[in-house]
């Protein structure tokens, strides 16, 4: 097989050994984890034992743990669970979000407004993507009628970390509901969520090395929600299906790993990040660095190198580095293809053109330096490439 240089770990990243072999030995089980036999208690144990794997290195209580089949799903849950409930109380109808989340709260936060009635107070940010806290704090001065209010954790774009302590703090003062989608943060940022207090949390498992299809929402058990999913009532009425113990078991696994092996995954990725960023800098004319410059966990999220190369088309771009082997992106895996200007990098003041000119590359613990010096030696020419065939002159701005 081709050998690849794979830098789009924020995309998805290969499962960890561990995940794979509990999640091959529980596929060896049988039985519906909500099945009162011994074959089904026997799933539900798994399934349990899972449960409380993750509350305890997240620093939660397992009843906080809801299980789904991923970041997509949790985010919808909290974020149209939560307002369907408190405009179903008390007629709360606003909703309270930056303008650089995932398309999966911007858009269900977006339908909420255009079908559901919702008022949305989007939250700006500045030229590193970071949210302004006092548009927050004069938001939350009137919280009447707020019924969520939902940040993320990280960028899953440029890679910045949001003040989320502060927030949640914030939220909590003003008796609002704190949702904070943490899908790309956990394994790369110190996450303690009994510290972060968050009345909802969103966690995915292929982003941190687990199976795919499976996620959880970390929800406090004392708030309600209205489910999006009606069924048989699994997951204390929040989430109805019948659980994917294999996956589940898997999830913990991978989040185990994950957790344990932070701060020293933090130290090699910074490093191998410099390494790249300081490669690219001086090979490549008129690159930019997008994004929070820091190494701190509070500041950038450590493996995330974000860049604009001023003239080209990063859709050009990335196919001319496919055809080199080395794997990245134009910014989410879930916009990539449609033709449009990352929201992200538009929040953040950046012109449509320097948007459409961006390359993501997202690194992991098996990124080794041969795999960056791969790509420090194939930019020069791709950008020379592709700013001919765009026929355009590159311009710093
Ligand atoms: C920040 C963020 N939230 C949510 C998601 C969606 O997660 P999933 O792929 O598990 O549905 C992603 C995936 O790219 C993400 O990066």
């Amino acid at each position: 097989m081709e050998q690849r240089v794979y830098l789009d770990h924020a995309a998805t990243t290969p499962m960890v050994p561990a995940a794979r072999e509990a999640w091959l030995q529980q596929s060896a089980e049988f039985g519906n984890p909500s099945s009162l036999h011994a074959s089904g208690r026997r799933q539900r144990q798994a399934v349990e034992e899972a449960r409380e794997l993750i509350a305890g290195l997240l620093g939660t209580r397992p009843s906080a743990v809801v299980f789904t089949s991923g970041g997509t799903e949790s985010d919808n849950l909290a974020v149209k669970g939560l307002f369907w409930r408190a405009r179903a109380t008390s007629g709360a109808d606003r909703v309270v979000t930056s303008s650089i989340e995932h398309h999966a709260v911007l858009d269900p936060i977006l339908w909420l407004e255009a079908d559901q009635g919702a008022q949305v107070t989007w939250l700006p940010v500045d030229s590193v993507g970071r949210i302004d806290e006092d548009v927050l704090a004069a938001t939350l001065a009137d919280p009447s009628g707020v019924a969520v209010c939902s940040v993320m954790w990280a960028n899953n774009e440029v890679g910045t970390v949001q003040p989320v302590h502060r927030i949640a703090e914030a939220c909590r003062a003003a008796g609002v509901p704190f949702h904070t989608d943490a899908v790309q943060a956990l394994g790369h940022v110190p996450m303690d969520l009994g510290e972060l207090r968050a009345d909802a949390v969103t966690l995915s498992s292929h982003k941190v090395g687990g199976p795919f299809g499976v996620g959880a929402l970390v929800l406090d058990p004392g708030l309600a929600l209205t489910p999006v999913l009606h069924g048989g009532g699994q997951e204390r009425e929040v989430r109805s299906g019948t659980l994917d113990a294999p996956s589940i078991v898997g999830f913990a696994a991978a989040v185990e790993h994950a957790v344990k092996g932070q701060e020293q995954r933090a130290f090699h990725l910074v490093t191998l990040r410099e390494r790249l960023i300081g490669g690219v800098v001086a090979s490549v004319p008129d690159v930019i660095v997008n994004g929070d410059l820091g190494t701190a966990p509070d500041e950038r999220l450590p493996g995330n190198v974000h860049l604009s190369f001023p003239g080209c088309e990063g859709d050009l771009l990335l196919m001319l580095l496919d055809a080199a082997a080395i794997d990245c992106s134009t910014g989410s895996a879930c916009t990539a293809g449609i033709p449009e200007p990352s929201h992200v990098l538009m929040a953040m003041g950046r012109s449509e053109e320097q948007a459409r000119s961006s390359l993501r590359f997202s690194l992991s613990e098996s990124t080794t330096e041969a795999d960056v010096d791969a790509v420090v030696s194939a930019l020069p020419g791709a950008v020379e490439r592709a700013r001919r065939a765009g026929g355009a002159r590159a311009q710093v701005s």
